[in-house]
């Protein structure tokens, strides 16, 4: 496992807590080099000084809600360590309302974040990684981008989006020696809650019950390394739980999994 991640050079986006602030930390303490995105400054600080070595971190503040001024970052990016072996595109958000009630504000603006950003993102790195035969794109979808459950429209539609675009990348790319590795995590312990979108797109404030009973974000991240390392096209990522058998009823019984699915309410 150290060797894979020893002096690789990993830009993260949401690196500013949960998910992408327990990779941040595992990856330092494997010896990787590490470029960390989100918005809030003071928080990247935060991460690259509780990193293992934080002379070998960067910060690179960016809004993935503002696609004209992502372009430019990847630029940046490059020139943080001079090259970028591995993109973690986790910055996201998630979203609590029901369809009959939720503003078209809502739904645009998850579909901003959560799916252009990668697809402009991915733009503006993938001629570099082609140009040097090599890269690796690891996406954090969801269990949402699999499945489709009460009150998670514009989240789960955002997350499938990502399986289509990221599935058809990496047939296409597959000879340049690029490889793609989607993330579908259940429920991990994290934040993520507390800025849910509501129907009229202020956040939901408050904690949820699956997330607080979730998988501690640091174990999260232990497993995200090892499908990293193994290449995964495709990893679930949590505890054995409701959320695996969703995905497992979902792919081999999906008419068991349509009538279970408008109990699935989130706590
Ligand atoms: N927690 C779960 O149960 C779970 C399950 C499945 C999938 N996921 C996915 O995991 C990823 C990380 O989520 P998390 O659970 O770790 O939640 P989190 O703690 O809320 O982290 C979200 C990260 O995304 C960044 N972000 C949000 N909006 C952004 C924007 N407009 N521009 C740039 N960065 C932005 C945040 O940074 P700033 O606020 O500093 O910008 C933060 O670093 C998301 O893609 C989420 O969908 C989470």
């Amino acid at each position: 496992m150290n060797n894979h991640f020893k002096n690789k050079i990993i830009w993260i986006t949401g690196a500013s807590s949960g998910i992408g602030e327990a990779l941040a930390y595992a990856m330092s303490a494997r010896g990787a080099k590490l470029i960390l995105s989100g918005r809030r400054l003071p928080e990247l600080e935060r991460v690259k000084q509780d990193c293992t070595i934080p002379e070998q971190v960067h910060l690179l503040p960016l809004d993935l809600s503002d696609p004209h001024s992502l372009e430019n970052k990847v630029t940046e990016a490059i020139k943080c360590f001079g090259q970028i072996d591995i993109m973690v595109h986790n910055g996201g958000i998630t979203q609590r309302s029901l369809v009959v009630k939720t503003e078209m504000e809502v739904h645009r603006r998850v579909m901003e974040v959560d799916y252009f950003s990668y697809v402009v993102l991915t733009r503006a790195l993938l001629p570099y990684f082609m140009a040097r035969k090599d890269g690796h794109f690891v996406i954090t979808s969801s269990v949402m981008g699999k499945i489709g459950t009460p009150m998670r429209s514009a989240y789960a539609a955002a997350k499938h989006a990502l399986h289509g675009f990221f599935d058809c990348l990496r047939a296409e790319v597959k000879a340049d020696n690029i490889k793609v590795t989607i993330l579908t995590p259940g429920y991990i312990r994290t934040n993520i809650s507390l800025f849910a979108l509501t129907s009229d797109a202020y956040g939901l404030g408050k904690p949820s019950e699956n997330i607080e009973n979730g998988l501690p974000a640091d174990r999260a991240a232990k497993q995200i390394l090892k499908a990293i390392k193994r290449g995964s096209f495709e990893s679930y990522i949590g505890k054995f739980s409701g959320e695996r058998i969703a995905l497992w009823l979902t792919r081999f019984a999906p008419g068991v999994f349509t009538r279970i699915a408008p109990k699935l309410i989130p706590k």
